[in-house]
């Protein structure tokens, strides 16, 4: 049994009850704004501010370096956008890639079917009988009108290529990165010269016109993805693969900080398995508006690479030199969002203590994954003595860390405002370091303070970041 469904799904409580505390501190931190928010933002788009970036960069860099960079049977891999039309017609994307639609008939919003109160449990069976509106008395949440049947809406934005808009130059924009590694399979092994098993890894944009987006960055229609295509042998390769691939994935997200308990498998029931998927098991979070998808591990057969070989006439066989064998290999994709696990991290880091009857506000990011590794502070902004040392000092650490400079409140709320965006560790100048040449690194987790040599910091913090990266 590869599934860990929990017996009672309220038991385990998000990090943070309210979303809303995420989507403020984001905002007023500079993590994450409402995209064109001047002109009243756009549906379902958000921007990454100064300190999001860093977060969603250090995000990808994580997940490159497990599914990468340790790996000698994964290469990376980073393809267009935009692809050839008949990609995603081969791929199933322009004739099964759609959600349930319904319309109320009174006020004319639209809703995903299976995101209405009292739909959220139906069987993909049941979302696709033009009577399931009526036989369950579903209406409008707006205005309580009636609802229309649901039908299949497209969920893949399209545009033109070139000055004349016909159907002759549709071009789509990619709703998987997926489907750019399958296209480049030969590319990839016979450059690569690797043998079977071994994987594609790609990180990049992907667009979905999602019926109902929302939950602030879990359901966007730009985001983008990390996904790793793993080329195994037919069948049996790829019901072990899949197996492997489960744990390792769900550790990644443990190994940087999501408590173990607010992640789960659950596995897709047969009629609600994507168009490509033989098996598919998704990693969940406890998220503050309940278990969601964070990540698909999916095997995919041979229905990619066996239906591209037939419409691109291509021979897309892998050639077994030790048992002489022709196959089309089959395909276990783990397929993650990179804005996803972000919000992840961000959400499970929150918390809040009590510290000497004040409220502290920390993000307890792994600190691979904090956007800064240390701020410099003065302890007397007035001596400039004291401040051209913490310059000199933030110069050499912002060599190989990021590193800040802040030195516009008194230190306890300098401290404050480190611990809420997440930064591991803070050091300290003040009088002494002028006359005995050191400083107080102090910890963000447990506030304890030490006195290092000024030319020991960088190497104190970049020996405490290695023990603990994964
Ligand atoms: N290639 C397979 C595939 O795309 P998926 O389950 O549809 O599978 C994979 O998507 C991951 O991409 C999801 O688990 C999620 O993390 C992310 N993702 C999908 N749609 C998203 C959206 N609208 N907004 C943000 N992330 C999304």
């Amino acid at each position: 049994m590869t599934t860990s469904p929990d017996p009672d799904p309220n038991a385990v409580a998000p990090a943070v009850a309210n979303l809303e505390t995420i989507v403020s501190l984001s905002k007023r931190r500079g993590f994450i704004f409402p995209s064109s928010e001047i002109y009243g933002g756009i549906n379902a788009v958000w921007d990454y501010g100064p300190l999001g970036v860093e977060l969603k960069n250090n995000t990808k860099r994580a997940w490159w370096r497990a599914m990468v960079q340790d790996r000698d049977d994964i290469v990376g891999l980073d393809a267009g956008i935009l692809m050839h039309p008949q990609v995603w017609v081969t791929s199933g994307h322009v004739g099964s890639f759609s959600d349930p639609l319904v319309e109320c008939a009174t006020c004319h919003r639209r809703y995903r079917l299976d995101e209405l109160p009292g739909a959220e449990d139906l069987s993909q069976t049941d979302l696709r009988d033009e009577t399931v509106t009526q036989r369950l008395g579903l209406v409008c949440p707006n205005d309580g009108g009636p609802l229309s049947p649901p039908r299949r809406f497209n969920l893949m934005f399209t545009s033109h290529m070139g000055p004349v808009e016909d159907d002759g130059n549709i071009v789509y924009f990619r709703p998987e990165t997926a489907q750019g590694s399958y296209v480049n399979f030969k590319n990839v092994q016979q450059s690569s010269r690797k043998k079977i098993p071994f994987g594609i890894a790609q990180i990049g944009k992907s667009f979905r016109n999602e019926i109902s987006p929302g939950n602030f960055v879990f359901r966007m229609r730009e985001f983008e993805q990390m996904e790793m295509q793993y080329f195994v042998r037919p069948e049996e390769g790829a019901a072990a693969a899949f197996e492997q691939w489960l744990p390792k994935r769900r550790a990644w997200y443990e190994a940087y900080g999501v408590t173990p308990s607010r992640l789960r498998f659950r596995e897709h029931a047969k009629d609600e398995l994507a168009h490509y998927a033989k098996k598919a098991i998704d990693v969940e979070y406890r998220f503050p508006f309940g278990w969601k998808e964070l990540e698909g591990i999916h095997n995919r057969g041979d229905f990619d690479l066996g239906n591209h070989a037939k419409a691109s006439g291509e021979n897309l066989e892998y050639f077994d030199q030790a048992t002489g064998e022709h196959f089309i290999p089959w395909i276990v994709e783990t397929a993650a969002g990179a804005d996803r696990a972000a919000f992840t991290f961000l959400i499970d880091a929150y918390r809040e203590e009590e510290v000497r009857g004040e409220t502290r506000v920390v993000l307890g990011l792994h600190p691979d994954l904090a956007p800064y590794k240390v701020a410099v502070l003065p302890l007397l902004k007035k001596r400039p003595e004291i401040v051209e040392l913490c310059h000199r000092l933030l110069g050499d650490l912002k060599r190989d860390l990021m590193a800040v400079y802040d030195d516009t409140a008194a230190i306890g709320k300098l401290y404050r405002r480190q611990d809420e965006i997440g930064t591991p560790w803070c050091v300290t100048v003040d009088v002494d370091s002028l006359d005995d040449g050191a400083v107080t690194v102090r910890d963000r987790d447990t506030m304890t303070q030490e006195r290092v040599p000024l030319e020991g910091v960088k190497r104190l913090l970049l020996d405490r970041m290695a023990a603990v990266r994964p």
